[in-house]
């Protein structure tokens, strides 16, 4: 049987933190087996803030790194840059003609977006669902894993799929779905007692951070009150460094602490120390490899070409049906 279509892309806007790695990456390595998976960086979807071209450029560089660290295999994926394949573009245009200024208007993100840069609310942030739609349906994907805040925008391509087919009578875009992992969703909390770990929220471990980092920032973890009662609740900032430990420790060690907590032995330094130790086994080898990896310029690039190269193949085709389909066609 044929493997179902995957895709993920993700902004360019800085590095990736522990939350993308439970949440997203690691399952994405381990998606590779099983789907024909496409990931992809979305450099131009970050253009619609306007950044610095020399920080864009690097944002792109280290996350095609980070990925490639994490575990994604260009021989297992496809693994690409969205500004590599123009083709991107065309189809975008198209489906343009057929996504209406009242239901862009409509879209949450954009509405916060607008509400957040008022000086700066330019036409590619309106159609960014647009450019998103053209990202997923080029490839006919079946399922895109995404988070809450992007569920409208995924909804918005399967609107966008199913009026184009039809709109021209015919079967040749696929609406795509949200992929739903296997289990329970992995949400890693942030650092600073409540909430989800966020690069907006300033309260992320980073891929890339060095051991001595990662130890100065679990330190910092809030805490409160050692308890005083046995078996008492506990509070959002003690129930999130466990949901940190039971993520980068074993058992016996969870085991261990809640027991410490149960008869009130536990103390917080301890179960820092270990939190901050299981972290850096996670990421120390992933970061050595992504030093190296950032570090050869030419291998990147070669990733990226091949990449863009096998991509291009696959996108063009949809493209050449779509334009068929609408008219644009040789006599
Ligand atoms: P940020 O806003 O922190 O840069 P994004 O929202 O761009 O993160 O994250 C991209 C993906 O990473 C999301 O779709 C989600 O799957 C995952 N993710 C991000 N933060 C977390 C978290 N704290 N817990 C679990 N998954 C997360
Ligand atoms: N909008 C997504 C985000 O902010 C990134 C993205 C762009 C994307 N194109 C996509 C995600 C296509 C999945 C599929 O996270």
């Amino acid at each position: 049987m044929e493997k179902k279509i995957v895709l993920s892309g993700i902004r360019a806007t800085g590095h990736l933190h522990l939350g993308n790695y439970y949440g997203a990456l690691r399952n994405f390595v381990e998606m590779q087996q099983e789907y024909d998976c496409r990931y992809f960086i979305a450099d131009y979807h970050s253009l619609t803030t306007q950044p610095e071209p020399e920080l864009l450029n690097g944002n792109v560089r280290s996350i095609l790194a980070e990925y490639l660290a994490a575990g994604l295999d260009p021989e297992k994926c496809m693994l690409y840059v969205q500004s590599d394949v123009p083709e991107t573009c065309e189809i975008y245009t198209l489906l343009n003609m057929h996504a209406y200024l009242g239901e862009l208007e409509k879209t949450v993100a954009f509405k916060e977006k607008a509400r957040k840069q008022p000086n700066n609310v330019n036409a590619g942030l309106l159609t960014y669902p647009v450019l998103m739609a053209a990202d997923i349906l080029q490839h006919k994907a079946h399922f895109v894993p995404v988070g809450k805040d992007q569920l409208q925008h995924l909804e918005m391509a399967r609107n966008f799929a199913n009026r184009f087919n039809h709109y021209y009578g015919c079967q040749l875009l696929v609406p795509p779905y949200p992929y739903e992992a296997k289990g329970e969703p992995v949400k890693v909390p942030g650092l600073d007692g409540s909430g989800k770990m966020g690069k907006s929220e300033g309260n992320c471990i980073y891929l890339n951070d060095d051991d001595r980092t990662v130890e100065k920032k679990v330190k910092k973890a809030v805490t409160d009150m050692t308890p005083t009662e046995p078996c008492s609740p506990m509070s959002e900032p003690i129930a999130n460094l466990f949901t940190l430990l039971r993520l980068v420790s074993d058992e016996a060690t969870v085991t261990q602490f809640t027991d410490a907590w149960n008869d009130c032995s536990i103390r917080y330094g301890d179960l820092k120390r270990e939190i901050a130790q299981g972290i850096i086994r996670v990421i120390a080898p992933m970061r050595e490899r992504y030093e190296s990896l950032y570090a050869d310029t030419d291998y990147l690039n070669r990733v990226r070409r091949d990449g863009a190269e096998r991509v291009r193949v696959e996108v063009r085709k949809t493209l050449d049906e779509m334009r068929h389909v609408m008219g644009i066609r040789f006599f």
